[in-house]
């Protein structure tokens, strides 16, 4: 009778164990090596690497691997042009922070990044100087107001600045799903690069927790909150686009963002006003009102800086 194929007790030595598992890597890592993008390669190389190394960390289960496979099909499956379960995974997962960290290369004085978020439209309406970009939405009134700036210190005229938030009820106006705009707009600034504008106070309110990525953070005990915070992205001719937000001094969950967005230079007071109080612009408020500044400094325009 011919031997019987398979392992003998041998094979599950440890040390051929792992000698097997390298050189499945580095067969794998090999077959990049006709790739004429040296770039594509690094980038292959490495993901495989690692992707290899956590398989082994952990010791995979194949059913592990089934679960994750199919919990990445339901990701896809929930994407459409309204939206992206997969960027929001890189964001819960902190890989859309890493991303922007990695790339937002300390560039001295200049205003950190953060998460761009899928609540921005293009096109929102543009707000003359002291505008209001509420357009109804409700929400304690807030008054913003900053200067947009070089990292040499030069005022920026006519940097365009795209503004948006959640009502106080924590929804954008998209979220309504009834065609409205609110809670968003574009202004310029003004010829000494000062801005300002009424919006409303920012407050918490939760990612979109009723898919697959919704199930990682209930199965891990993780809130979906996010900390309050006002969205911006800012661009000037010849500077780096910066899309950032202002977070709210004091917010319960800065240390718990869902998205893991806060950074701390971004943190900003949003200063109470009582009832009655004299307004920047003369306009009545009814009630409290708050104001916050958030002076803006744009980096210079990206360099190729890669190894
Ligand atoms: C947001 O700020 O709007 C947001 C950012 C990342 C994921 C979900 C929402
Ligand atoms: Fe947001």
């Amino acid at each position: 009778m011919p031997a019987r194929p398979g392992r003998t007790p041998d094979d599950h030595h440890p040390a051929l164990v792992r000698r097997a598992e390298e050189a499945l890597t580095q067969r794998v890592v090999d077959s990049f090596d006709g790739c004429a993008d040296d770039r594509l390669r690094t980038v292959l190389t490495s993901l495989v690497r690692h992707l290899h190394a956590f398989v082994r960390d952990v010791r995979l289960g194949e059913e592990e691997w089934g679960a994750a496979i199919d919990f990445l099909t339901r990701c896809g499956h929930i994407t459409d042009d309204e939206r992206q379960e997969l960027i929001l995974l890189s964001d819960v997962l902190g890989v859309s922070m890493q991303t922007i960290t990695v790339n937002d290369t300390a560039e001295p004085g200049a205003t950190e990044a953060t998460v761009f978020g899928p609540f921005f439209v293009d096109g929102a309406p543009e707000v003359p100087h002291g505008g209001d970009i509420s357009f109804g939405a409700s929400g304690e009134p807030c008054w913003v107001e900053g200067t947009v700036t070089d990292t040499a210190g030069r005022p920026v005229p006519g940097a365009r600045l795209e503004v948006w938030e959640a009502d106080e009820d924590g929804f954008y106006d998209v979220q309504y799903g009834d065609g409205r705009t609110a809670a968003r707009a574009h202004l310029f600034t003004d010829a000494e690069g000062r801005y300002a504008f009424w919006g409303v106070t920012p407050t918490p309110y939760p990612i979109p927790a009723d898919g697959p990525v919704g199930e990682l953070l209930a199965a891990t005990g993780r809130t979906p909150m996010r900390a309050s915070h006002l969205h911006f992205m800012v661009t000037a001719e010849g500077l780096r686009r910066l899309v950032t937000h202002i977070f709210v001094r004091g917010d319960d969950h800065l240390a718990s963002d869902s998205v893991f967005g806060v950074k701390e230079s971004l943190v900003t007071d949003f200063a109470t006003q009582p009832a009655g109080s004299p307004t920047p612009d003369g306009r009545e408020v009814d009630g409290t009102w708050t104001r916050a500044r958030f002076d803006i400094v744009l980096a210079p325009t990206h360099r190729e800086d890669r190894p």
